[in-house]
């Protein structure tokens, strides 16, 4: 018997914004506290259950969907899910709010001038020399959320021990988890 009760915890934002970054410190926090977590990175994702798919809408969509569904599942089963993936469309993030009772959607804030100035992974500057094509943010689209529960501004203005620190102070505030 599991007392635990669940939530999605949905990260969204560009490439290189930290949403990896900081759904690690929140989970790592979050287990610390005894939570059950299970973190749905879409990078991870694409290398099994979403493997094969691409960047088109289409592929994107089914991509969401299926860490959604997870989320779904895990949730209802009292884990703390946490889905961390570009998910650029505002209408298929809300449809996944619309499934899940308790999600809390996190915007990942970074300008794109600064993400091409940091460009971790180089893929900026291959998606502005046209190498790789529909990159979200220089030749796709990214829809940020209109109403999240929390945004995270990751240009320099925050450390993503300070965003993880908001994070966990909306859970607590929503009552998802116990205060410390
Ligand atoms: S999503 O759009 O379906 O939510 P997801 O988060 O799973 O994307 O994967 C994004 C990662 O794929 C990026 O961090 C980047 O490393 C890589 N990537 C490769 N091609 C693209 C592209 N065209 N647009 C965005 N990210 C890409």
């Amino acid at each position: 018997m599991c007392n635990q009760n669940g939530f999605t915890l949905w990260f969204t934002g560009l490439s290189g914004a930290g949403k990896s970054t900081i759904s690690e410190i929140v989970s790592e926090e979050l287990r610390r506290r005894g939570l059950l977590v299970e973190v749905l990175d879409g990078d991870v994702v694409r290398t099994h259950l979403s493997k094969g798919l691409g960047f088109s809408k289409e592929d994107r969509d089914t991509n969401i969907r299926r860490i959604g569904w997870v989320c779904e599942i895990l949730s209802r089963n009292g884990v703390a899910a946490i889905g961390a993936a570009i998910s650029p469309y505002r209408e298929i993030r809300d449809e996944i709010r619309g499934r899940i009772e308790r999600f809390v959607e996190v915007y990942v804030e970074c300008s794109i001038e600064k993400l091409t100035e940091r460009d971790v992974k180089g893929l900026y500057q291959k998606a502005l020399n046209g190498e790789i094509k529909h990159f979200t943010g220089v030749s796709d689209p990214y829809e940020p959320p209109l109403t999240p529960e929390v945004i995270c501004h990751t240009d320099g203005r925050e450390t993503p021990e300070q965003s993880a620190a908001k994070v966990l102070a909306k859970l607590e505030a929503m009552q998802y988890i116990p205060a410390t």
